[in-house]
């Protein structure tokens, strides 16, 4: 089957009361080990690749392996998405790139650091809707900053100036209106990377009560979780026991991703988790077998260390078992609907 909508998997989510794992790729493996986890969890995917990623892959190697793991994978329905677009310009690239998904983060500006004023947020938002609901694609907007940088994109707030751009939810109606975005992006304490809070998150840092009252005025937006790996312990103890230096660090407890799933949120971001499963498989044999240079030896473990946690994730996140459940609908039939709703 051809890459879908990403937004018919989400109101498939809505409706059955689930979120979908977003998780980050950049090479072949990491493509293979979420379909790995996605068969055998029967899960629908949402694949996503940042700007960093599209340039290491140059593009189009990118898009073969998506397209290969389609055509691998013809019951699960694969969405492919454009995580944190800094401008209209990424994003239509990614459209043209056979991309079925695209985030517009207006939050910063085209700089990817510099938060941005309502104003921008809603002309790029709206510039981006425009151009890709007529071609069927759907649009991720984000309204609030998250903490941390990555990719070159984030402000680089610390854990406690996060707190002060956090999603206004007396604000949210009326940007989801005024932009008709698919899904929003809602800051809410969380940051992007491995270094999120210096202890177990209370709900003084981690605030889904935002989450919560967002939910309570628009049942129906559907909310994405950035910066949601959990950072466990036991991956970071991996790569720490094979010659890593990583101090203590935690992440989004599976618990309250599960509790931000019952109000409302449906896209859940995570790369950190899967970068810790890779490194540590890569430094356990590279530690035991320092002969070893073939990179099949240390790629296979890796890719099977990302899969174990993929597919714990598309568990946790009640994906599982839904892959075959999801009504399929393409490119132009989306068009046609989004023609239809405005
Ligand atoms: O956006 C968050 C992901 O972790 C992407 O990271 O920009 O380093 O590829 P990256
Ligand atoms: P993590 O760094 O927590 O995995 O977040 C990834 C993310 O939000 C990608 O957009
Ligand atoms: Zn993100």
């Amino acid at each position: 089957m051809p890459l879908v909508p990403m937004r018919i998997l989400l109101d498939h989510a809505a409706e059955n009361d689930y979120g979908v794992g977003a998780f980050n790729v950049n090479n072949m493996e990491q493509i293979q080990a979420i379909m790995i986890a996605a068969k055998e969890t029967d899960s629908p995917v949402i694949v996503q690749a940042s700007r960093g990623a599209r340039s290491y892959s140059d593009d189009n190697y990118l898009r073969h392996l998506m397209i290969a793991a389609s055509e691998l994978n013809p019951n699960i329905p694969i969405a492919m998405h454009q995580d944190h677009g800094n401008s209209p310009a990424t994003c239509i690239s990614a459209v043209e790139m056979g991309f079925t998904s695209v985030m517009m983060d207006g939050s910063l500006e085209e700089d990817g650091k510099t938060p941005a004023s309502w104003d921008y947020n809603v002309r790029v938002t709206q510039e981006v809707v425009k151009f890709a609901h007529a071609r069927g694609v759907t649009v991720e907007a984000e309204l609030g900053c998250l903490g941390g940088i990555e990719d070159g994109q984030g402000a680089g707030l610390s854990e406690e100036e996060a707190q002060n751009h956090l999603t206004d939810p007396t604000e949210a109606g009326d940007f989801v209106e005024q932009t008709n975005c698919d899904a929003l992006a809602v800051a809410i304490g969380t940051s992007h990377g491995a270094y999120k809070f210096k202890k177990k998150p209370t709900g003084k840092v981690l605030r889904m009560d935002v989450i919560a009252e967002i939910h309570r005025r628009m049942p129906n937006c559907h909310m994405v979780m950035h910066g949601s790996s959990s950072v466990p312990k036991e991956l970071i103890d991996i790569i720490n026991q094979y010659g890593g230096e990583m101090p203590e660090t935690y992440g989004v407890p599976i618990s309250d991703i599960q509790e931000g799933i019952k109000h409302g949120v449906r896209k859940i971001n995570v790369d950190t988790d899967n970068r810790l499963a890779i490194t540590g498989a890569i430094r356990k044999v590279l530690s035991l077998e320092p002969g070893a240079f073939d990179p099949r030896d240390y790629l296979k473990p890796a890719r099977l260390a990302m899969s174990k946690v993929v597919a714990a994730r598309m568990v946790s996140f009640g994906q599982a078992g839904n892959a075959g459940k999801v009504e399929m609908k393409s490119l132009e039939e989306m068009k046609s609907y989004y023609l239809a709703s405005v």
